[in-house]
């Protein structure tokens, strides 16, 4: 019979006879996909993986602490967290075009990357959480428009000179939501089981402009309270209609930090501060979304609670625009 525990059995037992007693690295993300390869790989072959997890200061709140706690703790692999934060913000300093951004972020990835895997001795193998839809759809932007230069991916790996290794696919023949059950039956938490789509290049590309220590910190702080907020009104509508992901359900939800100021006016005083952007989204595969329509006072929360609990923050706005002719982000 088909049952989860005999997937993941063939699933381990076809990693540990590819892998053998050699050496395999992967890189952590955070998100679901390479969430699962890794949790996958602890189980067939242990500390003979290393997880390498790039941290690019670009994750949003409490993220990275949660990725390092459960790679760290609760998995028996070797975890390297790699500080790049600092190095991040350097490189994307003045940085303003989009597409640069994606660019600047993707090509330093490879560079954290590789800097451990050359540290380490007979890594033969990468894995990797490409998915079954990656495969069918390679070549075109994952979840984007017919051509693939709408927005630019960074999933072609550019190996240096004489580095190759023999890859590792343990999901390429399975859906997203089959990849989630996987990652349950793993022991997987649920905030990465469940992780909403997010972009590869993180919050730069939620904030209009050029990125700094302090716009990173208003948003991360801003996008927090979004997210508690939505998941409280997610939770409250599946009691309402029984249903997880019913048809109103809000798929996708966060923050965005425009590149502008606005005059307030708090206690006597006269502000001049940013607003932040409220985007949340009902969508099933993310190529067409339409903008939720939240209750009002769901609206007022958030916006209350923003303006009084993040410093630098004196205005929100909601984006009531749908996808298309908007896309899902903003840049
Ligand atoms: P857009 O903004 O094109 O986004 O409507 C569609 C979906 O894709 C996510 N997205 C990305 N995912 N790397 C990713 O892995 C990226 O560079 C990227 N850009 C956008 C976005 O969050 C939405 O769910």
């Amino acid at each position: 019979t088909w049952t989860m525990d005999g997937i993941i059995d063939d699933a381990v037992a076809a990693i540990r006879s590819q892998v053998g007693s050699d050496r395999v690295i992967l890189g952590l993300s955070g998100g679901v996909d390479s969430s699962v390869v890794a949790a996958l790989c602890a189980r067939a072959i242990g500390k003979q993986l290393t997880c390498v997890f790039v941290n690019h200061g670009l994750l949003r709140k409490d993220e990275p602490e949660q990725v390092e706690a459960v790679f760290s703790k609760q998995f028996d692999v070797d975890f390297v967290h790699v500080h790049a934060e600092q190095r991040y913000l350097e490189l994307l300093a003045g940085v303003t075009d989009p597409e640069e951004k994606r660019r600047i972020i993707g090509e330093q990835f490879w560079k954290e990357f590789f800097a451990v895997a050359e540290q380490l001795d007979g890594v033969k193998f990468l894995a990797q959480g490409t998915i079954y839809p990656d495969i069918i759809e390679s070549g075109v932007r994952k979840t984007g428009g017919k051509a693939s230069t709408i927005k630019s991916h960074h999933n072609l790996i550019p190996f240096p000179d004489g580095v190759s290794f023999d890859l590792i696919e343990p999901l390429d023949h399975f859906f997203k939501d089959e990849v989630r059950a996987l990652g349950t039956a793993l022991g997987l938490p649920d905030p990465i089981v469940h992780r909403q789509p997010f972009p590869g290049p993180g919050l730069a590309i939620r904030i209009i402009g050029d990125v700094t220590a302090e716009k990173l910190g208003i948003l991360k702080d801003a996008d927090a309270i979004v997210r508690e907020e939505l998941d409280v009104y997610n939770e409250r509508l599946f009691e309402e209609t029984g249903e997880r992901n019913g048809p109103h359900a809000v798929w996708q939800y966060f923050a965005v930090l425009p590149d502008i100021r606005s005059v307030g006016v708090m206690g006597d005083e006269r502000t001049y501060a940013r607003p932040v952007i409220l985007r949340a989204v009902e969508s099933s595969d993310a190529m067409t979304a339409d903008w939720a329509r939240l209750p009002y006072d769901v609206l007022a929360r958030i916006s209350s609670r923003i303006v009084a609990e993040v410093p630098g923050v004196n205005r929100v706005v909601y984006d009531i625009t749908s996808k298309p002719p908007a896309t899902i982000e903003w840049e």
